[in-house]
């Protein structure tokens, strides 16, 4: 059976790195596509990719591409997921997911409408590491789970005009870093029935860096931390009333796992090989899903209620975006 075809929708930084890791594991990278056929040209040239289109229209048509991925700053997720599934294409969007919740149902919606498969590109959620912890704590080795502690914090480019810091473009720590351990919380306890943030803002007016406690009406708590100008540990742990999980540095990407008992006493060590990045795991759910594979990983309805999640954080540390606005 052929490969589907995977068609590049920008020529940013990340879209490199998932590009190598695609063509490195013998994907089939149909296209490219960029605002500046320049751009493109140079990135089909990079990575030996047979079609380069100057517009993100031209991509979406090109015949050969079957899955489209978006690479684009968070502003602009859902417009070109939008682009991509009324072409008819099958879509793997960066995280977060888009800006905010109700973008994520309107792109959920098309979806189900045009009857194409979309997820969020929360590739942690497919490395092998976290396969293994979900099984361990699904499978009581922590016996009662209570908390899960995270952070994601880098020290990431300061110009104002950058992404990061632009409102226009969806900056801030938030979107960018802290929905990793969002995400992590929600995948190991499930979704919140109540959220708690804190923050500094930057001077452009988004968040420099945000406390979270996710709160269940059991009493387990999600105590997360994000900043973008300071790099810390990147570790994470679940607790457990049998035991504890260390995730260590960087607990997003692939990393080594221990499982201790309550007395701190080491019961498993695990650190999968992971060949390149690690992002290829998440395209591969992606194929199975077209494929007709259901969804083990990441259901869209999860990423969708996670955008929810972050749409509260925002209102309670006042960072707001112009889609915000939007009916
Ligand atoms: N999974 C991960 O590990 C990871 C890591 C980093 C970032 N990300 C995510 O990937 C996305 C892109 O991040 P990045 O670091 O790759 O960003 P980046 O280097 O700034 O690239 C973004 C690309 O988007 C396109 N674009 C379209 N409209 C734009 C606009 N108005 N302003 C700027 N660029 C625009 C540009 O491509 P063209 O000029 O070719 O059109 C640009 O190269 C974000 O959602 C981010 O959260 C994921």
């Amino acid at each position: 059976m052929t490969r589907p075809g995977w068609g590049i929708l920008a020529t940013g930084g990340i879209a490199h790195a998932f590009t190598r890791d695609l063509v490195a594991e013998g994907f089939t990278v149909a296209a490219v596509g960029s605002r500046r056929l320049e751009a493109a040209r140079d990135f089909a040239a990079a990575h030996g990719i047979p079609a380069a289109h100057g517009s993100y229209e031209q991509l979406v048509a090109d015949p050969s591409v079957d899955i489209v991925y978006v690479a684009t700053p968070h502003s602009h997720h859902a417009e070109h997921a939008l682009l991509a599934i009324a072409a008819g294409k099958h879509v793997l969007v960066e995280k977060a997911f888009t800006l905010t919740q109700r973008q994520a149902q309107q792109v959920a919606d098309a979806a189900a409408a045009a009857g194409v498969v979309v997820m969020e590109a929360m590739w942690t959620r497919f490395l092998p590491h976290m396969t293994r912890i979900r099984e361990l704590v699904h499978g009581g080795a922590l016996g009662e789970v209570r908390t899960v502690l995270a952070d994601h914090t880098q020290s990431l480019p300061l110009d104002p005009a950058h992404r990061l810091q632009n409102p226009a473009l969806g900056g801030g720590a938030l979107l960018d870093l802290g929905i990793y351990p969002v995400s992590f919380a929600v995948d190991v306890l499930g979704l919140p029935t109540q959220v708690t943030a804190r923050a500094a803002l930057t001077a452009t007016g988004v968040d420099r860096q945000t406390a979270m406690v996710l709160e269940y009406d059991d009493g387990r708590q999600a105590v997360l931390q994000t900043a973008l100008d300071t790099a810390g540990p990147n570790r994470a742990a679940v607790i457990g009333t049998a035991g504890y999980l260390e995730i260590e540095r960087t607990f997003y990407a692939p990393t080594t796992t221990t499982l201790f008992d309550p007395h701190g006493e080491v019961v498993e060590r695990f650190a999968p090989e992971v060949r390149q990045r690690g992002m290829q795991f998440q395209a591969l759910e992606l194929e199975a899903r077209v494929a007709g594979a259901a969804p083990t990983t990441l259901p869209l309805d999860e990423s969708v209620a996670i955008m929810g999640v972050l749409d509260e954080v925002r209102r309670q540390i006042g960072v707001r975006y112009a889609a915000d606005l939007e009916a």
